[in-house]
């Protein structure tokens, strides 16, 4: 994070957005190429509201919603601007072939399942899955927690049906609650300040593992988790934390001292969908250093699938932020509409700013992905390309649970690599909905969840998550990839 650089901590005019008398509102112009683009070039922190807004809860009572705004924009933000910039410049190295991003977490945070054990799991399992990328890649990862803000949920269904009850769908917690009654579905604005509360304290300890010492490359060996004892997966990764130590060892002989701050520390950002606009934009704050906005409530955001119209209001709050911003895409995506929304978003073609976060199946995979990857470069945009492989891989169990079986998911990398491999660009990174824990989500894998587990520990508040064994034996797999597009490069060279 810039978690390890208190030089990246950047004064904030903290004059909320929100309560900004209009006259005095800062609004700038986006010098917009996009001569196609059905948005104006005039952006504020709410000129979204005039656009069409899909998958955004309606509140019963608007004097509370209000108030919790207003509550919400005299609050710090939770990340630094700073902090948003550095990332970038990593991504940009991402989009060079340079750096592999991992981003990952759940599908949904939970109030409920809030706990350090969790967050520690799931950090650590990051941490362990970027020693066997950094492996088998030899270049940086940069890690991204799906954490501390992904608490709202789009969905494909407004309402939910069960024995003939229907009620509004659950869309995520900080909007509504998940128990399956009426009074729990509808949207509490309150919710907002929990979820602030929770990335907050969720944060806050992520920075203290990533600084404090618990991500020092010597404990490589220490960050296998307990249950993986034992386990294929588990005595894989001690292998490779073996040889670690043994390179640590080299390196320590050659004068790299362990003190070393790049040895004691780690990089690790935050990342969650740009969904509840009116949260998003209770956290927007002006940077003074740049004069630039930025949404501080992670440090990248992305657009999901459902959110993503060229002309909604989703796009138009984006345009405006200068955090690096992901766009999810699947295989409805056509290139002339990606090209489209990639200069509405970043109409300077800056290196880092846009992650085309990719999601759609093998199968589309292999015919779609080369048309957009020629689109966008005949177009000269620079994206970072990543692999969503969970998104488009979604089944029902013949129980009724959602889940997704670990070799489609493993097809559609495949599918990812192949065909970057083919058209001659960068693989730049996957995007995982994974955890620590021990859960029956999704089926397969070399310790095999069956139909009939996934109801044991079957914990998600959304969709299907890889559980640490599934997350690492895929980690694994992707090093392999790297490690063969190391060794071509290193052929074609000689
Ligand atoms: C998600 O990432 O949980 C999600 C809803 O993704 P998408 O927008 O790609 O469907
Ligand atoms: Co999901």
């Amino acid at each position: 994070m810039a978690l390890a650089t208190s030089s990246s901590l950047i004064a904030f005019n903290l004059k909320p957005s929100l309560s900004t008398p209009p006259q005095r509102r800062r609004s700038f112009v986006v010098s917009s190429s996009a001569a196609s683009a059905p948005i104006s070039t005039a952006w504020n922190v709410e000129s979204w509201r005039q656009k069409k807004a899909v998958q955004l809860p309606e509140y019963p009572d608007q004097t509370e919603l209000d108030q919790v705004l207003e509550t919400l924009s005299t609050f710090p933000p939770i990340v630094f601007a700073g902090e948003a910039r550095s990332l970038e410049e990593k991504l940009a190295q991402a989009a060079m072939g340079n750096a592999f991003l991992l981003q990952g977490g759940d599908c949904a945070e939970s109030f409920k399942e809030f706990s350090a054990n969790n967050i520690r799991d799931t950090f650590r399992l990051i941490l362990q899955m970027g020693v066997v990328l950094m492996f088998g890649g030899q270049m940086p990862i940069i890690k991204v927690g799906r954490m501390a803000g992904q608490f709202a949920k789009p969905r494909s269904d407004a309402f939910e049906e069960k024995n003939g009850v229907k009620l509004p769908s659950y869309r995520g917690d900080n909007v509504n609650g998940d128990t399956f009654d009426a009074a729990s579905r509808i949207p509490d604005p309150k919710r907002m300040i929990r979820a602030y509360t929770q990335s907050v304290a969720t944060l806050n300890l992520l920075r203290a593992f990533a600084t404090g010492g618990y991500a020092a490359m010597q404990r490589v060996n220490e960050w296998n988790l307990d249950f993986m004892e034992r386990s294929e997966q588990g005595d894989r990764y001690r292998e490779l934390a073996h040889r670690v130590d043994e390179a640590l060892g080299f390196m320590g002989a050659a004068g790299l001292t362990p003190e070393h701050s790049i040895m004691t520390t780690t990089d690790f950002w935050t990342s969650h969908e740009c969904l509840l606009l009116p949260y998003e934009q209770a956290l927007t704050r002006e940077d003074s250093t740049s004069g630039l906005h930025y949404d501080c409530s992670a440090h990248m955001v992305w657009v999901g699938e459902r959110t993503r119209q060229l002309d909604g209001a989703h796009v138009e709050f984006l345009r405006g932020v200068a955090n690096p911003l992901g766009i999810k895409v699947s295989d409805k995506m056509v290139p002339d509409e990606l090209v489209k929304l990639i200069d509405i978003l970043n109409p300077k073609n800056k290196p880092g700013r846009i992650t085309v976060i990719v999601r759609m199946g093998a199968e589309n995979m292999r015919v779609k992905l080369p048309h957009l990857i020629r689109a966008v470069r005949g177009a000269g945009q620079i994206v970072t390309w990543v692999s969503d492989p969970m998104h488009g891989n979604t089944i029902k169990a013949p129980s009724g649970l959602k889940t997704r079986s670990f070799d489609s998911i493993r097809a559609e990398l495949r599918a990812f690599f192949d065909v970057h491999d083919q058209e001659g660009s960068y693989p730049g990174g996957v995007h995982l909905e994974m955890t620590g824990q021990n859960v029956t989500e999704c089926v397969g894998g070399s310790r095999a969840v069956t139909f009939d587990d996934l109801s044991s520990r079957y914990h998600t508040h959304c969709d299907p998550r890889l559980n640490a064994s599934q997350s690492l034996e895929l980690a694994f797999a992707i090093a392999e990839r790297l490690r063969k597009r190391r060794m071509n490069s290193l052929q074609s060279l000689a």
